[in-house]
């Protein structure tokens, strides 16, 4: 069960996921989903370097996965964002390298450009460009294979069906949960051998935008419900719920107690007919919108899936 249960790290803070790694490591987790926008690849590095160091793990039992952020599309900098990447993470490899969002941003240090009007500033190179120079990254050795992130149905098309294509992708990560349960892209990414993964599985509460009114997985009572019959936390039913659709799930916590508990989910199993009723209660609800984003050309989610 290694891969298909992993930490997310995103908002956890430096100073915590160094902590959380650890603890994770030593509970058993041996994927860590990580991104450089996310700030903090140097302190998951110095856990991973000391648990390899204690001879807890070794670096090939590890499945390390990051993200080439939207503004280093241009061919000339992808090399060079994933040696940053692989500094930081103190790794001579990855396991996999995502494209973290389909929409590319001007090269620079902001993150997120945008010019005096407040409008996203694009990339003239795309996520076509940037994958070609990610497919040389596999042939030097310095990531296993790639993958995709918040790509739509056409976008991961675009890819499969580009002249010279070298390497599929072998992921597609996105966001999923029961209020967003995604049933054609994950039946899409299937039949094409794309795995999927799970991001925001229990409905990322500490996200910077959450709302007092927005619907909330791990306080829903019929999702309570599942949980105490099987003596388990809505958060193990959440994790559960994955990975019996054959989905890879990445719950991110810094609290060591949690930690534990959200690897706590290969010892019950969820009826068929409590999968149905998790499905059921898909609301197309989305977290990670990018609101402001969505008039740009590779914006992924003005398409049905
Ligand atoms: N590719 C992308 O664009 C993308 C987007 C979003 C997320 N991700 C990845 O997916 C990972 C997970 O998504 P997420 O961070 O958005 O949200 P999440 O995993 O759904 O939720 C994380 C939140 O849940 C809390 N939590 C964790 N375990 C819990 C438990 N057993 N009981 C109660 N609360 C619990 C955490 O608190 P504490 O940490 O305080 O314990 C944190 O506030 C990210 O960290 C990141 O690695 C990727």
């Amino acid at each position: 069960p290694r891969p298909i249960l992993g930490l997310g790290t995103w908002k956890s803070p430096p100073n915590k996921v160094k902590e959380a790694v650890k603890v994770a490591i030593d509970a058993g987790y041996r994927h860590i989903d990580c991104a450089y926008v996310y700030q903090n690849e140097n302190e998951v590095g110095e856990a991973i370097q000391e648990k390899i160091q204690e001879k807890v793990v070794k670096r090939e039992d590890l499945f390390i996965v990051s993200k080439l952020w939207c503004t280093f599309f241009e061919r000339k900098l992808v090399k060079e964002a994933c040696r940053k990447t692989l500094k930081d993470l103190k790794l001579d490899y990855l396991d996999v390298y995502l494209i973290h969002w389909p929409q590319g941003f001007q090269a620079g240090k902001d993150l997120f450009p945008k010019d005096d009007k407040g409008n996203n500033l694009i990339s003239k190179e795309t996520f076509l460009d940037a994958w070609e120079v990610m497919e040389e990254l596999v042939d030097e050795g310095l990531v296993k294979a790639l993958g995709v992130s918040n790509f739509n149905h056409f976008q991961i098309e675009k890819i499969l069906n580009k002249p010279g294509l070298k390497y599929k992708p072998v992921t597609n990560q996105v966001e999923c949960h029961p209020y967003l349960t995604q049933e054609k892209l994950i039946q899409y990414c299937h039949s094409k051998g794309i795995t999927v993964t799970a991001y925001s599985p229990l409905g990322s509460p500490d996200r910077p935008w959450a709302k007092p009114e927005d619907p909330s997985l791990l306080e829903d009572p019929k999702i309570k419900e599942i949980a105490a019959r099987h003596k388990k936390s809505p958060a193990q039913v959440l994790i559960r719920f994955h990975i019996q659709r054959n989905v890879v799930v990445i719950p991110k916590s810094v609290t060591p107690e949690r930690i534990l508990e959200n690897f706590q989910v290969f010892d019950f199993k969820l009826s068929d007919e409590e999968m149905a009723t998790l499905l059921s209660f898909n609301r197309n609800w989305r977290i990670c919108v990018l609101v402001d984003q969505a008039n740009l050309p590779d914006y992924p989610y003005n398409a049905d899936y």
